[in-house]
């Protein structure tokens, strides 16, 4: 049965956004069916060609840059600028793949027997079910849809119930661009009714890989019902994202990305910094630095130039408010003129707009975190960062590590040493060495390790693996049945030969 929603701007209730029904399993199950019989005809499309349809998706989008983003901001509460920056990773997504178009490489390989010839093809996985979080309503899904559908993949698409807007928009701009509607489709469905459609999909026999970014919590789930199946998703999930100040860091430096990464889209990303752990030895100045420059950052409207605007939706601000319940005894908080949600009752100062407008959560700094805390090892989505002191690189790694978590970490330092130390200890997927642990680059591998992921990684050529599978192909002229392995030819040669004497004398 489908349900209504209705999605407002988080920065002004009385803005509504989206209105609509939501779709049931039977929907999802239904638009596999159409991408199953629509994928053939694509898969069909040489490469070079679909390569274009990308480029003009990429173009359609710089030319929609602006009100793109805006709508971003409308209906998530992103900064502009940041928005800005989020709809220019599709774009460098969509330059990236186009060329793709026209390599898509496969290999030729010598056999081990005369008149017969070895090759690899990339060839489509089928259908694709993408399935994204609400934080980057555009630019992670353009990371699975792009690749997926120059691949010569079928997709359809279920984005986040909080930003089924920009979804609509983004296909929008796919279809303008020439990407045939059955090819990529969007449903708009809630959580649990998109496990059920996908369920029922996998046992139908129309899905061939799933892409999701989200909660480890049903990163879990989705990967156990794949495995059933026999699939492994590309899976992109939470993050606990440390970052180490050295004693010979540049300290402005390191405050400046502590602050983008842990307050940046309200701390909403999944690559958003966890804790910093800053050395004994510079610990006080760094934590008096990033206290006053968080004191004295703007938040508030995201039209406006601030560190960041509101919580993606009620339900976000809710989770997060739960999550200060986290803070212990022994903790100290720091960074705002109160904790909580930002009202004209629990004011913050350096607020731009109307607090009560919108959904807005003080920043918190959390000084004194350990390994025992639950805040060490729980990813608090929203503008919370935890502060912790160690004695040694080791003991840094350590704590970088111990939480479980892969996804991204970071190093401020001037050594070289503990720069690759650090690089071939930690864990993490991604690593920045003197910069944020949030900004990663669109041609570059994304993804995480251990609670953070599968290992899928997406991304430049390395989606490529999620996308096609390698086809393997001999060709035999020779006439005859040649037995591998048994029809080899070997050349004499004398195994006993040593030189005599030293050569040269
Ligand atoms: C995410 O939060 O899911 O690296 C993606 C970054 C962005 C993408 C984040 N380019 O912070």
């Amino acid at each position: 049965m489908a349900t209504k929603f209705v999605k407002v701007n988080p920065a002004d209730a009385t803005d509504v956004v989206w209105e609509g029904e939501l779709g049931d399993a039977a929907d999802f199950v239904s638009a596999t069916a159409i991408a199953r019989v629509a994928q053939r005809g694509w898969s069909n499309v040489p490469a070079p060609v679909r390569g274009r349809v990308i480029a003009q998706v990429g173009r359609l989008v710089e030319a929609n840059k602006q009100s793109l983003a805006e709508l971003i901001t409308r209906e998530i509460g992103k900064p502009i600028g940041e928005a800005l920056g989020e709809v220019q990773e599709v774009v460098d997504t969509c330059d990236f793949f186009l060329g793709e178009g026209r390599r898509l490489y496969g290999q030729t390989v010598p056999s081990e027997m005369p008149d017969k010839q070895l090759f690899t093809f990339r060839a489509p996985v089928g259908v694709v079910t993408v399935i994204t979080a609400g934080n980057f309503p555009s630019a992670v899904p353009a990371w699975y849809v792009v690749p997926a559908l120059l691949c010569g993949n079928a997709v359809v698409w279920k984005p986040a119930e909080t930003a089924n807007a920009v979804g609509e928009a983004l296909v929008a701009l796919f279809h303008a661009g020439g990407v045939p509607t059955e090819v990529l489709q969007l449903v708009q469905l809630d959580g649990p009714t998109t496990e059920e459609g996908l369920t029922l999909s996998l046992d139908a026999g129309t899905v061939d890989k799933v892409g999701f970014t989200g909660s480890t919590e049903v990163g879990r789930r989705i990967g156990a019902l794949c495995g059933q199946h026999l699939q492994s998703p590309c899976l992109e999930l939470g993050g606990k994202n440390p970052m180490v100040v050295m004693p010979d860091a540049q300290l402005d430096l390191a405050v400046e990305g502590a602050l983008f990464s842990g307050y940046g889209t309200a701390g909403q990303r999944c690559t958003s910094l966890g804790t910093v752990w800053v050395h004994r030895s510079v610990y006080d100045q760094f934590k008096a630095q990033f206290v006053r420059a968080l004191e004295s950052a703007s938040i508030g409207d995201p039209l406006a130039d601030v560190l960041y605007g509101p919580m993606i939706d009620d339900r976000f601000l809710q989770r997060f408010l739960g999550w200060l319940e986290l803070v212990e005894e022994h903790h100290t908080l720091h960074g705002s003129t109160g904790t909580g949600q930002i009202t004209s009752a629990n004011p913050r100062s350096n607020f731009v707009g109307d607090p009560d407008a919108g959904l807005y959560a003080h920043p918190t700094l959390v000084d004194g975190v350990t390994p025992s805390d639950a805040l060490y090892a729980t990813e608090t989505f929203g503008p919370l960062v935890g502060m912790g002191v160690f004695d040694d690189l080791g003991e840094a790694i350590e704590l970088a590590n111990g939480h479980g978590y892969g996804l991204s970490a970071s190093i401020y330092t001037t050594s070289p040493q503990s720069v690759w130390r650090f690089r071939e200890a930690c864990s993490a997927g991604m690593l920045s060495v003197n910069n944020s642990t949030s900004g990663a680059e669109a041609h570059l591998p994304f993804g995480g390790n251990r609670k953070s992921g599968n290992g899928s990684r997406q991304s430049g050529i390395w989606v490529l693996d999620q996308f096609t599978r390698w086809q393997s192909m001999n060709w035999d002229y020779s006439g005859r049945l040649q037995k591998a392995q048994m029809d080899t030819a070997e050349l004499p040669w004398n195994p006993g030969f040593r030189l005599s004497a030293p050569v040269g004398g």
